[in-house]
């Protein structure tokens, strides 16, 4: 039987993604709720290796649930990465009683974390946070619909000058190698063509189809390019169709970290905070070096090798409807 589990300690790391701070009250309440001590440690392992760390109560955690970034902030650690860091941070723990990790964040965070429980067995437990949605074991992660959301506002902004006068407009948006965030925003923009890593067209036939949409009397065209692609960013991409397309007023718009503030929408909110209890509960029931996830509505705990082998998979009906509608 697993040892019980009584001081458990929330942090969150790399990118920060609205939700995040939904996400840490539903675990301080949890555990609250279940009499376990919480603690918070600030920027991420950053805080870890220093003993960056705090008791926090409910209160600690009021008025955040409408917040975007994460109160407890994030870093991104090069020394977590070695043994020696990883040691560091275990000694804080230790020294503060803290026997169990809630980790918020992406890819890198779960790496850290299932690191650090092969070496030091300590309970750990990973939430899905961040705006790419590239984890594969949960439908959603945490920031990804408020993150697109917000791009699909920016790209409605951009049409309407692009139609005034009659531009060709990139818009980067992030993703880093996923390109979740660009096929849903794109689709949901009307954009006219969607660059994805995931299906990437080659220049020819970009200009094929920005081609077909001049013969067929479109004014003006948004592309929606997903960063991480091998043609390149927007810039690139915009200046190798300008070549072939000197008569069309071509802009370039990245939009950058905007995608990744804001206040969470309704889905972000309810996620995080579904996601937080179940991140508690799961671990005092004993689960570990696992990730909580919500398919089809179903809670479930994917270990590291499930969750980590490889980017969360575009829904091929997706890329079919971009392909019907961009025409
Ligand atoms: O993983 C979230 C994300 O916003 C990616 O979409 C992007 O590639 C990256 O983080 C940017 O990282 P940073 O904020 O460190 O520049």
């Amino acid at each position: 039987m697993s040892k019980e589990i009584n001081n458990i300690a929330v942090f969150t790391s790399g990118g920060d993604a609205p939700g995040m701070n939904a996400a840490i009250r539903a675990v301080v309440r949890t555990s609250i709720y279940y009499n376990k001590k919480i603690y918070g440690i600030y920027r991420g392992y950053e805080g870890m290796i220093e003993g960056d760390i705090e008791e926090l109560d409910a209160r600690s955690v009021g008025n955040i649930i409408q917040r975007g970034g994460t109160i407890l902030k994030s870093a991104r650690s090069d020394e977590f990465r070695t043994k020696e860091g990883r040691q560091k941070a275990c000694d804080h723990l230790k020294k503060k009683g803290i026997d169990a990790l809630v980790a918020i964040g992406g890819d890198g965070t779960f790496t850290g974390l299932h690191n650090f429980y092969l070496e030091h067995k300590m309970p750990v437990i990973c939430i899905p946070g961040t705006i790419d949605n590239d984890l594969p074991g949960t439908d959603f992660t945490i920031g990804y619909d408020t993150a697109t959301n917000t791009v699909v506002d920016a790209v409605d902004k951009i049409r309407d000058t692009a139609l005034s006068h009659n531009r060709l407009f990139f818009i980067e948006v992030m993703g880093r190698d996923s390109g979740y965030i660009a096929i849903n925003s794109g689709i949901a923009g009307g954009a006219a063509a969607i660059i994805i890593p995931e299906d990437e067209m080659t220049i020819d036939q970009l200009v094929a189809k920005l081609d077909k949409g001049v013969e067929s009397k479109k004014s003006s065209s948004l592309v929606v390019v997903a960063e991480g692609g091998k043609l390149g960013n927007a810039l690139q991409i915009a200046e190798e169709v300008h070549k072939r397309f000197p008569y069309y007023d071509t802009k370039v718009t990245i939009l950058g970290h905007l995608q990744r503030g804001g206040s969470p929408t309704y889905f972000d909110r309810v996620l995080a905070s579904k996601m937080g209890v179940y991140a508690v509960e799961g671990i005092m029931a004993g689960k570990t070096d696992v990730m909580v996830g919500i398919q089809n509505g179903i809670t479930v705990y994917n270990d590291f090798e499930s969750t980590m082998v490889k980017n969360h998979e575009i829904e091929p009906e997706a890329l079919r409807i971009s392909k019907i509608l961009s025409i």
